[in-house]
């Protein structure tokens, strides 16, 4: 039985997630919630060791069906240990990415296609989020944010890649308009967290 709820943030790489993660946070708890935050892929010290496999730049030769395999595993490892055990005590779960990462990245962007659907339905059956923040940046901005930080293998992939991805990002967004807001992540700090608190209390309210 599920109570509480689930909230995902998206977006593609430099887009302010974290930002607008912890301002949520601090509006939540302030509000009395039991807040876990927690991201992807990672989150949990099994995932955490999938992630590195999968962001380390080392590993160049990865197939792209063993890449959203292993997001994948990740995903089931932290529903089953974090997201469906937190909802189930009623807390609010606040996931920095999660499938909608793998359908922009990997079933648009890398042209896997509807088998990303599928093993995402298999890792995590019905535990889906009740609302997902998307925040939409150009992905040449995005890449300028990220600027002369070292780059993960996914950050190093071409801005054709990434191009894709925002566009994959677009087609989810009209796919779900229940369950996805998006939202330009040109716009200011402050704008874009009042749209999102807004929203999320919509939501509490329910
Ligand atoms: P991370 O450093 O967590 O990125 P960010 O700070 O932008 O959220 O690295 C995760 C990378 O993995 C990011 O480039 C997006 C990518 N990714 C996928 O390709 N598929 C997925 O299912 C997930 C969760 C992430």
């Amino acid at each position: 039985m599920r109570e509480g709820y689930f909230i995902s943030f998206e977006g593609g790489d430099g887009s302010g997630k974290s930002t607008q993660i912890q301002i949520l946070r601090e509006f939540l708890e302030e509000r009395g919630y039991d807040v876990i935050l927690t991201r992807e892929p990672g989150g949990t010290p099994i995932s955490e060791k999938i992630r590195s496999i999968i962001l380390d730049k080392a590993n160049s030769e990865m197939d792209d069906m063993t890449e959203a395999l292993l997001y994948a595993a990740a995903r089931a490892q932290l529903v089953s240990q974090i997201i469906r055990p937190a909802l189930e005590e009623g807390k609010v779960v606040i996931c920095d990415r999660f499938v909608d990462s793998s359908m922009a990245y990997q079933a648009y962007a890398r042209g896997l296609g509807d088998s990303v659907k599928t093993i995402n339905a298999f890792a995590v059956g019905d535990c889906m989020p009740d609302l997902t923040i998307l925040l939409k940046v150009n992905p040449q901005v995005g890449s300028s944010r990220i600027g002369n930080r070292e780059r993960d293998r996914i950050e190093l992939a071409s801005s054709d890649f990434h191009k894709k991805v925002y566009e994959g990002y677009l087609q989810l967004e009209k796919l779900y308009p229940e369950r996805i807001v998006g939202i330009d992540a040109a716009d200011t700090i402050e704008n874009i967290s009042g749209i999102i608190s807004e929203r999320i209390a919509g939501l509490l309210e329910r």
